[in-house]
């Protein structure tokens, strides 16, 4: 049986990202320190692949009741809580003719599997759909105003960040960066990495966590307690889930599986081979010193306070 999956799975590589291909107007294209790549579109700096005319349709697109759009800051688990979804609405079952990425639409991007108006108008319910968009950005334009649910993963910003240096090093759709550590912490915390600021973009989102078409998680609830959160999610989708639907979700997009598994290994888009990294929490400590940790101590107490949100370091 996996042989025919897989070679059914993995038939469709994409293409590795090129201006040409996929930044549609190549003079809005910008070059900051150290290389780095990006346009802003509405002041936001953000990656070349969100283009003028896939950022008007993801703004635009017409949502129904039942579509899912699930969000978060880049490297904050959005891939996994794709997986848990993908099966949360599959009785826990992963589609055997298409990858995850493929089993989504990321209606604001150019590459991986982008869909015309038409082919995502005649998709069936219910639709999936893979954002990184700050709340004012939102795929389906205010989130408010439209019957879309969204579902926000956020994750403490040190892991983000160390996440998201190995993530775009040397990444083509980031100009090859090839800055060093510290450098790109002071990019992180200046709001200059594709997608903007961390802290206004999960702030967006959080002050909107009781919409009743908003639902808010942390990654690392997700990792210490997935049983409770995944009934949690069901429950904001209208879900049922029996135990045997958990457990089988839980077991199936685990990291170790995740990683192993041609469904959700994402090995069809060559620039994510290595995705998987540690999928843990506290990984920033191999990186920060002890006075970038104080430094960002102070800015993450003053940005955030007040605002009742806060996150697990260790
Ligand atoms: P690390 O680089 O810290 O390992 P995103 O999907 O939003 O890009 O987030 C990627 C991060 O989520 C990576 O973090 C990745 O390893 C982690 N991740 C992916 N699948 C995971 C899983 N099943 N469980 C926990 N973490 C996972």
């Amino acid at each position: 049986m996996s042989t025919d999956v897989e070679s059914a799975r993995s038939s469709q590589p994409t293409p590795e990202y090129s201006d040409e291909l996929h930044a549609e107007v190549l003079e809005d294209l910008r070059i900051g320190e150290h290389g780095y790549k990006y346009r802003l579109v509405e002041g936001i700096v953000m990656p070349p692949f969100i283009t003028p005319s896939r950022y008007a349709l993801s703004r635009t697109i017409e949502t129904r009741p039942d579509d899912i759009c699930y969000n978060g800051y880049p490297k904050s688990g959005t891939n996994w809580l794709a997986n848990i979804l993908v099966r949360l609405v599959n009785q826990g079952e992963a589609p055997s003719d298409r990858t995850l990425r493929d089993s989504v639409h990321w209606v604001e991007s150019s590459i991986e599997y982008p869909r015309s108006k038409a082919e995502l108008d005649a998709a069936p319910s219910p639709r999936i759909f893979h954002s990184h968009m700050p709340f004012h950005m939102a795929l389906g334009g205010d989130p408010l105003g439209n019957p879309c649910r969204y579902v926000y993963i956020a994750r403490n910003p040190k892991d983000v960040a160390v996440s998201y240096f190995h993530f775009e090093s040397r990444a083509p759709w980031a100009g090859q960066y090839d800055g060093e550590w510290p450098h790109w912490l002071s990019m992180f915390l200046g709001g200059k990495l594709q997608r903007g600021d961390w802290f206004d973009h999960v702030l967006g989102w959080w002050r909107h966590r009781d919409a009743p078409n908003v639902h808010f998680l942390r990654y690392e609830d997700l990792l210490r307690n997935f049983g409770a959160e995944l009934r949690r999610l069901g429950a904001f989708l209208g879900y049922d889930l029996s135990d045997d639907v958990v457990r089988a979700i839980e077991e199936r997009t685990a990291f170790a599986n995740m990683k192993q598994d041609s469904f959700s290994n994402l090995r069809e888009i060559s620039e994510l081979s290595h995705f998987f990294r540690k999928g843990v929490i506290g990984s920033w400590k191999e990186r920060f010193t002890v006075l970038e940790s104080e430094w960002f101590d102070e800015i993450y107490r003053e940005r955030m306070r007040g605002s009742g949100l806060d996150f697990d370091f260790v």
